[in-house]
């Protein structure tokens, strides 16, 4: 499976937020590659560990906004919220039944979905939080 790569396209221009979502999308392809291997912790040590991440993020991201003054700071984390539901329903399949669910799948669609926010809501708040200021 491929997993999306991080390029420029992904930048908000903000460092710290920036950062976040490199390092996430760098874990991802880690994960994926030691889906391979036996190596190091067990898989399911890693969702959880992404999982955990994905929400740090979110409340990183929710207090830069709020510091930054975003307008729509109540609609975007409502999305997040959406998405943390989402991804506790995902993850808790996963434990259930790994073997209906993997770890695979789990990565590949908890990435889509960061991507496609990063390009979507995230961008929306460029002007706000480019400076790095936040
Ligand atoms: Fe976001």
């Amino acid at each position: 499976m491929e997993f999306v790569e991080w390029t420029d396209k992904y930048s908000t221009g903000n460092p710290l937020v920036d950062a976040y979502h490199h390092i996430f999308f760098q874990m991802v392809q880690e994960f994926g590659a030691s889906l391979k291997s036996d190596e190091g912790a067990p898989m399911a040590d890693r969702v959880a560990f992404l999982v955990d991440y994905t929400f740090m993020h979110f409340d990183s991201e929710e207090r830069m906004m709020e510091k930054a003054g975003y307008p729509d700071l109540e609609a975007h984390k409502q999305v997040h919220q959406h998405f943390r539901d989402q991804v506790k329903a995902i993850h808790q399949s996963y434990l259930e039944n790994p073997d209906r669910m993997k770890a695979e799948e789990v990565l590949a669609l908890v990435q889509e979905w960061f991507a496609h926010h990063i390009l979507g809501e995230d961008m929306r708040y460029k002007p706000w939080l480019e400076t790095g200021k936040a």
